[in-house]
């Protein structure tokens, strides 16, 4: 194997895992703020990158949330959710939704779907989806969701890789 290579046949350690993570980072994604609304009607949302398309027929996609997130009930009892796949414009907008922060929303421009749940102004895509499954797999719940429907915009999405947001290079 070539020098440069770093071969971690096992995760054992502090630092096997701050490798792992750096590793996974190589993997560049998009970001999303996935939303919902609570019993109280509280909206609620999160920054994901796990999201992913899963099928085309039917139309499914794929996130999955942190067990210890305070967002899991909600999104446990939420029949439907939004994705909101965001624009480069909107660095910003995926920072706040990462904090634990009372109100997310403040100050963050959205409206609202047929279904009462956000949707976010000035984002790239917004997939209105129904929950089908939920699996837990580690420390993570899966979510797997029907598309109920779609909308796509002209905005350029943005980018996560190795812990940092980036816009779209030069096709290749
Ligand atoms: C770029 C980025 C991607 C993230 N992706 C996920 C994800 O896929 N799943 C998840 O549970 N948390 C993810 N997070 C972390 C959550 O956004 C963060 O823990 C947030 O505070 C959770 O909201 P909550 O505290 O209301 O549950 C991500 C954070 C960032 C910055």
């Amino acid at each position: 194997m070539n020098a440069a290579l770093q071969a971690i046949p096992q995760i054992d350690s502090p630092q096997d895992s701050r490798a792992l993570r750096t590793a996974l980072g190589q993997f560049a994604t998009g970001i999303t703020v996935v939303t919902t609304r609570a019993a109280d009607g509280a909206f609620v949302g999160l920054t994901v990158n796990s999201f992913s398309a899963l099928s085309l027929e039917p139309a499914l996609t794929l996130w999955s949330l942190r067990c210890s997130s305070p967002s899991l009930p909600v999104f446990e009892k939420a029949e439907r959710f939004v994705v909101n796949v965001l624009a480069e414009a909107q660095v910003e907008v995926s920072r706040r939704f990462a904090l634990p922060l009372a109100d997310k929303f403040d100050g963050v421009a959205h409206a609202e779907n047929a279904w009462g749940l956000p949707l976010i102004h000035g984002a790239a895509a917004w997939f209105e989806c129904r929950t089908v499954s939920r699996q837990f797999a580690g420390d993570h719940c899966l979510f797997i969701a029907e598309v109920e429907r779609f909308t796509l915009s002209e905005a350029a999405p943005l980018l996560f890789h190795a812990g940092g947001y980036f816009a779209l290079g030069s096709r290749l």
